[in-house]
Formats: C-alpha cells, sequence, structure tokens
C-alpha cells in the first residue's frame, strides 16, 4: 500500500501560504509515503517570455521565488518525515530550460541545472522519472503535472484518462481545479482527478478564474486506488478544509 500526498500548483511567489499551511496540517496527519514536489510550484515569472512587472525584480526576483520554494519545501519536510519526495516538471519549471534554450551560451552549466539551482539534494528530492514528467505507482495510478486545459472541473481529468486509454487511473495538476470522474472497463474500474491548486487564486493578472484550492490524498495498492479530494473553503481571514469528520483550519 502507498499513502501519497499531492500538493500542485503552488506557484512560489503567487503562493498562498495558508492554503499552503493547510495542506500541511492535513498531510501529516495522513503521514504519506510520497510526496510530490514540482508542479508548478515556482512560477519562474522571472524568465518567462511575458512583459515582466519591474516590481517584482525590486522585491527579490527569481532569487526570491527559488528561497520562497525552498523555504516551503523545508515546511513540506517537517509536514512528511516519511516520505519519499517525487519532482514533476511543470510547464513553469519548464520555462528555466525555455530560457536556457534562448540563451545557449548559459546551457550546460551545471549550476543552473533544476536539481542543482534547486538544491534537490539537500531537500531530499528525487527526479519523478528521467523526464521530471510522470511517476506510476503499482501499476494502477499515474501522477503528473499534465498539459491539457478543458473548460470545466473533471473536464480535464477525463481528457487525461483518455489520453492513458483509460489503462490506468490518473492525477494530474495544472488546470487549478478538483475534480473527479470514473470510467468502467473490462478490467475494473478506472478514476481521473484534478488536483486543485495551492496559489492564490485572486491573482492581479486575471479576473475572477475559476480555480479552486485544496488537496488530493490517494491511498494504491496492486488492485485500487482510493482518492480523498479535499476542497478548502474561507472561513474568515483562515482557510479551511472538512477531512475524515473533523475540521482543520489555518
Ligand atoms: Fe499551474
Ligand atoms: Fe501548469
Amino acid at each position: 500500500m502507498t499513502k501519497i500526498t499531492f500538493p500542485t500548483d503552488e506557484h512560489h511567489p503567487y503562493a498562498d501560504m495558508r492554503a499552503i499551511e493547510l495542506a500541511q496540517k492535513i498531510t501529516e496527519v495522513f503521514n504519506p509515503d510520497v510526496r510530490i514536489a514540482g508542479s508548478d510550484g515556482i512560477d519562474f515569472y522571472s524568465i518567462s517570455s511575458f512583459n515582466k512587472d519591474p516590481n517584482h525584480f525590486k522585491y527579490g526576483g527569481l532569487q526570491r521565488e527559488i528561497t520562497e520554494w525552498q523555504d516551503t519545501q523545508r515546511a513540506w519536510m517537517d509536514a512528511t518525515p516519511n516520505a519519499d519526495v517525487y519532482f514533476l516538471i511543470g510547464n513553469h519549471e519548464d520555462r528555466l530550460k525555455r530560457y536556457l534554450w534562448k540563451n545557449p551560451e548559459l546551457y550546460g552549466l551545471e549550476v543552473l541545472e533544476l536539481e542543482n539551482l534547486l538544491d534537490f539534494e539537500g531537500l531530499g528530492i528525487q527526479m519523478a522519472d528521467k523526464k521530471g514528467l510522470e511517476v506510476v505507482f503499482h501499476d494502477k495510478l499515474v501522477v503528473k503535472h499534465g498539459n491539457i486545459v478543458r473548460k470545466w472541473s473533471g473536464y480535464t481529468a477525463r481528457a487525461e484518462l483518455e489520453k492513458e486509454t483509460y489503462d490506468i487511473s490518473t492525477l494530474s495538476g495544472h488546470t487549478h481545479r478538483g475534480g473527479q470522474v470514473f470510467q468502467k472497463t473490462r478490467h475494473g474500474v478506472v478514476s481521473g482527478v484534478e488536483g486543485f491548486c495551492l496559489c492564490d487564486i485572486e491573482p492581479t493578472y486575471i479576473s475572477n478564474p475559476n480555480w479552486q484550492q485544496g488537496l488530493v490524498l490517494a491511498t494504491v495498492n496492486d488492485n485500487a486506488v482510493q482518492f480523498e479530494l479535499i476542497p478548502f473553503y474561507q472561513k474568515g481571514q483562515r482557510k479551511a478544509a472538512i477531512w475524515r469528520g473533523q475540521e482543520y483550519t489555518a
């Protein structure tokens, strides 16, 4: 049996620290064997190809993005003392590679490789697979950041399942929405899940996006996958969630 926590899409420095703290409180009780890191953990706004707000650089730029993510990883380590940590390269972490491809004179510098720049070794993190794109558990569940975005909650989960030809259950991030769908197949029921987000859901650069904060936990064995989808809600100034008959706040 493998217990997995999937805190996705933190987007430092646009993370919601209260939402992350709430996800950590629940995860600590869950005591997972596996934690997923990356998956748009860092926004890499500083090196994106879009026009940039100069204030971002006044307040620390790329170093701030990385430091805030690393500090949060240390808090995650405390919340998951027994977990192996697998890193998924989201499209935002992929901005580093695209930046280096545009500035090839820096390409190949070891210090600029994602693993070294973010200090995987010091943070006890390993790349999910050789491309950093997915990790499979018990041949029953594939966890990935994903690259499909459909309009409504659950539609992307359906599309990710379809992409896997309904062969395996899927858990993905990227959409900043929660959702779950089921499909009966000739070899049992498979399920597709979208994993919410832990970033600020009222960002200045987009008007009222249909994003939802929350956390997904998964328990997998050789026969089945059990998902727990935990949407967060606002409780005064705090974030809250109900999980296994108890309310948690941060
Ligand atoms: Fe994202
Ligand atoms: Fe993404």
